[in-house]
């Protein structure tokens, strides 16, 4: 039998529907400033306070967030996979530990995650969620450098697990995308690709993302309504 392998791609679409918080008021602001302003190395350059101000919100608000309904089918999923001896990857664009929280395994944080420091002087890390203050850092324990970074990849920074990600699609032979908008690049180019290799696609999201197209199965909608269904149909597909 040819050797299958699912592989997912998830945005921030399913952890709206757990409540998860953009921080983004109407007009694309946190404080009055723009995201990206805190989303770069050249943000945290000029003004560290700041971006520490941002994530350390971001990093009290996991404590208000349940998995949902899409995150807990993905994890069945993942195990009907596994017992059936298919592949299968989750590659999440998201820094929130949702997946992980429902029970998912084989999980690739390619932007980093929120529970996780790292120092910018010595690259030691450290999985922290007990220091939440967002007037005070929190100095390395290893090498004693004043404060400690998020663990996430900002704008212009190279995503984590790339060579993972690369061996898992080019074993893919069913594509997922859920709630991704497919702007954001290396990550929006992997429906493509995951086309090219010859693997079915489907793609959830509220209305039908930039990079997405006919030879896609779209399935519009919230995730948690959509996505225990879409574990079913692929089932399905698959012969399980
Ligand atoms: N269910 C399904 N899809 C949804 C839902 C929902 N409840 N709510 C929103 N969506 C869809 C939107 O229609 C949109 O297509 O999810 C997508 C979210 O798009 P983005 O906000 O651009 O998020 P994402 O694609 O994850 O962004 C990629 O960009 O901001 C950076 O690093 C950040 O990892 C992030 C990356």
């Amino acid at each position: 039998m040819t050797a299958r392998e699912v592989v997912l791609l998830t945005g921030a679409g399913i952890s709206a529907d757990s409540g998860v918080a953009t921080f983004r008021d109407a007009d694309g602001l946190w404080e009055g400033h723009p995201v990206e302003q805190v989303a770069t190395p050249q943000g945290w350059d000029q003004d560290p306070e700041l971006v520490w101000r941002f994530y350390q919100e971001r990093r009290s608000g996991l404590a208000q967030v349940e998995p949902n309904a899409a995150h807990r089918a993905l994890v069945e999923l993942e195990q009907r996979l596994i017992a059936a001896d298919v592949g299968f990857t989750l590659i999440t664009q998201n820094v929130d530990d949702l997946h992980e929280r429902a029970g998912t395994r084989r999980l690739l944080h390619m932007h980093g995650e929120l529970a996780v420091l790292r120092c910018e002087s010595c690259g030691v890390r450290a999985r922290d969620l007990e220091h939440l203050d967002p007037e005070t850092f929190v100095p390395c324990g290893s090498c004693g450098h004043v404060r400690l970074r998020p663990d996430v990849i900002w704008f212009g920074e190279l995503p984590y697990f790339l060579p993972e990600i690369e061996g898992a699609m080019g074993r893919c032979t069913e594509f997922l995308a859920i709630g991704t908008s497919g702007v954001v690049y290396p990550a929006a180019g992997l429906l493509e690709l995951a086309r090219e290799c010859g693997a079915r696609t489907w793609v959830n999201s509220l209305e039908l993302p930039d990079n997405a197209d006919r030879r896609d199965f779209f399935r519009p909608g919230r995730a948690a309504e959509v996505v225990p269904t879409l574990v079913t149909e692929l089932i399905e597909a698959l012969g399980l």
